[in-house]
């Protein structure tokens, strides 16, 4: 990991240890109030805790143009995507994603183009629906290794991330503490719970909170819709398509439309947002994790609005073309986040629990 970022990180830490004034604003103040010095590890677990509300910047008085030139959430955005750049497998892949969101553009208009030649060269099996276009067979030897691979490279870095941050074995109630925290995204609500301050300077918002609950609860209900559907076909012998009432549908249509409608506010609050307040290399690598998530709603949409028009195999082959590249770039774009904060927050559990 970057040495230089991770002594600043410290350096600020250290001065938020003897002023202690944001105690009660968010996790990162109580689990740093619980150490006297900051290993690497500590500043790493610090940063991944930390959800970059903004709140602690817009009460302190030690920030620029004061000499302490505090800025906690930049110095801790920052460490937090070295954290992420260093521990990724492969690694090389990881510092370009991350940074470069052209990029990751690029690597979107090659899944698309790779899908669209596989879709016409596989050939169907004389299925119905989506399956004329693309066999059964031929999806699930494309998507089964697409999703299972970057699963694994997730877990090898998660592992890099438990050592660093001196994890203990996992007990169950760490889990559902994490989890409870998660599923009401308390940490965007700051201490005080009236939201944080992330698009607007000091004026309290729950907007990205509501945000992020859209596109995470609309993320989850997609992939429920194809778990759901993949129980379907291979444990009840039914097959698709499947029509409106039917699970895969209502999940797939509900959790499309919260997924697209949260990444565009999402996408609108992030470029009202201070960038040095967050980790500006980063940015455009952020903004094009927003774009493809979106994307992948919003085609997913337009897929089931003109499913039964001659338009059906092209969009079937851009969908299926973002969804690709979304899961084989999980573990090198922002979508590592989930991952890591979840760890994160286990780790915050088990530190309270032996404290
Ligand atoms: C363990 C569960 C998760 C936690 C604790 C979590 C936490 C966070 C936090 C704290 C932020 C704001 C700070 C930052 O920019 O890093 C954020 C941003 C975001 N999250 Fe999550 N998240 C989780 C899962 C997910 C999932 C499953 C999705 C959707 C697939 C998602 C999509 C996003 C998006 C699009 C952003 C905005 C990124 C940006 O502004 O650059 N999150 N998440
Ligand atoms: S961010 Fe500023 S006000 Fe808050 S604890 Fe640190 S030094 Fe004190
Ligand atoms: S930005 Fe928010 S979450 Fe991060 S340390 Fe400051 S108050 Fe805590």
């Amino acid at each position: 990991m970057q040495t230089e970022l991770i002594q600043e990180a410290r350096r600020q830490a250290e001065i938020c240890n003897a002023c202690r004034y944001c105690e009660g604003y968010c996790s990162v103040f109580p689990s740093l109030h619980s150490e006297r010095a900051f290993s690497n590890g500590d500043i790493t677990q610090l940063a991944n805790l930390c959800h970059n509300c903004r709140g602690c910047y817009y009460a302190c008085q030690y920030t620029a143009p004061h000499e302490f030139d505090l800025n906690l959430p930049k110095a801790l955005a920052e460490v937090r995507r070295d954290s992420w750049e260093s521990f990724a497998w492969p690694q090389p892949l990881a510092r370009r994603f991350h940074t470069d969101g052209g990029a990751i553009a690029i690597a979107l208009v090659v899944g698309f183009a790779l899908l669209f030649w596989a879709a016409r060269a596989i050939g169907s099996s004389g299925g119905d629906g989506f399956y004329a276009v693309l066999s059964h067979n031929a999806m699930v030897a494309i998507f089964a290794p697409a999703f299972l691979l970057p699963l694994i490279s997730v877990g090898l870095s998660l592992k890099r991330y438990w050592t660093e941050v001196s994890g203990k074995p996992i007990q169950f109630s760490d889990v559902t503490a994490a989890l409870k925290r998660v599923g009401q995204m308390q940490d965007l609500a700051a201490g005080h719970g009236d939201g944080c301050n992330f698009e607007d300077e000091d004026r309290f918002s729950q907007a990205r909170r509501h945000i992020h609950q859209s596109i995470m609860y609309g993320f989850l209900l997609c992939f429920a819709s194809t778990s759901v559907a993949t129980i379907m076909h291979y444990g009840l012998g039914m097959h698709a398509p499947y029509g409106f009432w039917s699970l895969p549908k209502l999940f797939g249509i509900s959790g499309g439309l919260l997924l697209t409608v949260g990444c565009g506010a999402m996408a609108f609050l992030k470029q009202k947002s201070d960038r040095e307040l967050g980790d500006p290399s980063a940015w455009g690598g952020e903004f094009g994790f927003i774009l493809l998530l979106g994307f992948v709603g919003l085609s997913g949409l337009v897929l089931y609005a003109l499913g039964s028009t001659s338009f059906m195999p092209a969009l079937l082959a851009i969908h299926l073309g973002s969804v690709l590249t979304f899961f084989l770039l999980t573990p090198y774009t922002k979508m590592a986040h989930g991952f890591y904060r979840l760890a994160a927050l286990i780790r915050d559990a088990q530190r309270k629990r032996l404290s």
